[in-house]
């Protein structure tokens, strides 16, 4: 069969290869791709929010099974597009990718459902940002409604900058939403846990730590996320099990009732307190860089879980994991996630001989000439699997030196909370 993959990042790379590895497959086309997807699949450069064009060329090129990598597709309705028009797609419909494409549905949610998660108010005004401040304690935490492309996000220490952030999102500063959701502080440790999702089952689909702090001991400015690893030890099976009854099935089951199952992945991001799982966000996908070290964790064809997916036949389907873990490092363009430059060019990569345990993973990278570019902030993807993570991050680190590449940085200190 021919797959399509919407997606440039690295996340969208490492799902290539593993479509790429299915025995079920013929083509890959990747809508856009990047120089990682144009080694495996054959890159289509079009505007992944342009519909039209995206079913025009599925139709052309006999596409069999769509595959939406980012949010914002899926939140502007894709699946429901594709879906009418007689498509296959792995990825949830327009309804249930309000769970991420707005925070007032998913705290809403919580809300009907008593799910734990961090106290808030959605605000339409800045009379409603007073009133939660005359209740509330410092810090607090303000969202966007909708989705801000991980900009959306401000932890504020006074009431002064509450009401600031407050008033740049009522006047517009993100189209997608004016609605501001003021919440609480949840103390704790995050993790990410992760779904795949059909009509009627879901299955575990592994745990992560991202790290989205541009500088190493988490310090600056939040990112797309620098470096990730997996499993997240400090989700363990008595946690699990509340994730999965306190928060997992009153979410698939109040979209059940509104007839808009859930289907594809589920990102439950988390902060665990003393023991306890709060829900802090749900993303209607993978996570980026999550998926670069979840996916090569995976024993079981992922074309197979996609289809089976789909077809809601996931209850027969037995995922296998490998026991190794893996850590993945970002290595980003300069002055990122502030203004960098682009069409730096990448040299050793020829350079770097990979074992059957490293992948480096194309994020924002394009081919031109024969030579490979940097074309965006993150830029290539570094996972290593192995027994231990403070030895996976020597490997990994041992590869990024001999890259050398003089336009780019990175951490150092990926996973420095459990190695120490
Ligand atoms: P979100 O887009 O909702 O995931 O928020 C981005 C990041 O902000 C999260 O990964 C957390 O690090 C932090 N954050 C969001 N909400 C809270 C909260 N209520 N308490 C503490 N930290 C939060
Ligand atoms: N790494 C965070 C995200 O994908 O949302």
């Amino acid at each position: 069969m021919n797959i399509g993959l919407i997606g440039s990042g690295g996340r969208e790379h490492a799902i290539c290869k593993k479509i790429y590895e299915s025995k079920l497959v013929n083509k890959i086309f990747c809508f856009p791709g990047n120089a990682g997807t144009s080694k495996i699949a054959i890159n289509v450069d079009i505007d992944i929010l342009n519909f039209n064009k995206i079913l025009n060329s599925i139709k052309v090129h006999k596409i069999d099974l769509v595959v939406v990598g980012p949010e914002e597709p899926l939140v502007k309705g894709l699946v429901n597009f594709l879906n009418k028009n007689k498509i296959k797609v792995f990825g949830p419909n327009k309804y249930a990718s309000q769970l991420e494409g707005s925070k007032a549905f998913m705290k809403n949610l919580c809300k009907a459902k008593k799910i734990p998660t961090a106290n808030f108010k959605i605000c339409k005004n800045k009379k409603q940002v007073k009133n939660f401040l005359k209740e509330s304690s410092l810090p607090i935490v303000v969202k966007a409604d909708g989705l801000a492309a991980g900009k959306g996000v401000t932890i504020c220490n006074n009431r002064k900058k509450v009401l600031t952030t407050s008033d740049e999102i009522f006047n517009g500063k993100f189209k997608s939403s004016k609605k501001v959701i003021l919440e609480e502080f949840l103390e704790g440790e995050e993790a990410s846990y992760f779904l795949v999702v059909d009509k009627n089952n879901f299955k575990f689909f592994g745990t992560a730590q991202d790290h989205k702090r541009v500088g190493e001991n988490d310090t600056g400015l939040n990112t797309g996320g620098m470096g990730a690893y997996s499993p997240a030890n400090i989700i363990n099976n008595k946690i699990e099990r509340k994730i999965i009854n306190k928060i997992v099935n009153p979410t698939l089951n109040f979209l059940k009732k509104r007839k808009n199952s859930y289907k594809g992945f589920l990102y439950v991001g988390l902060m665990v307190k003393d023991n306890e799982p709060y829900l802090i966000e749900y993303n209607v996908r993978m996570g980026d860089p999550e998926c670069q070290v979840i996916l090569p964790r995976l024993k079981t064809d992922l074309v197979k879980i996609m289809l089976n997916t789909v077809n809601n036949n996931l209850k027969k389907t037995s995922i296998k994991w490998r026991k190794e873990k893996s850590m993945t490092i970002v290595l980003c363009s300069k002055g990122y996630p502030g203004s960098y430059k682009k069409d730096k060019e990448i040299k050793n990569l020829n350079k770097i001989k990979l074992s059957k345990y490293d992948f480096v993973f194309h994020a924002g990278t394009k081919v031109q000439n024969n030579k490979i570019l940097s074309a965006g902030g993150r830029v290539l993807n570094f996972t290593s699997l192995g027994s231990d993570f403070f030895k996976i991050r020597k490997r990994i680190l041992r590869l990024l030196n001999i890259l050398n590449w003089k336009n780019g940085f990175f951490r150092r200190d990926i996973g420095w909370k459990i190695i120490g």
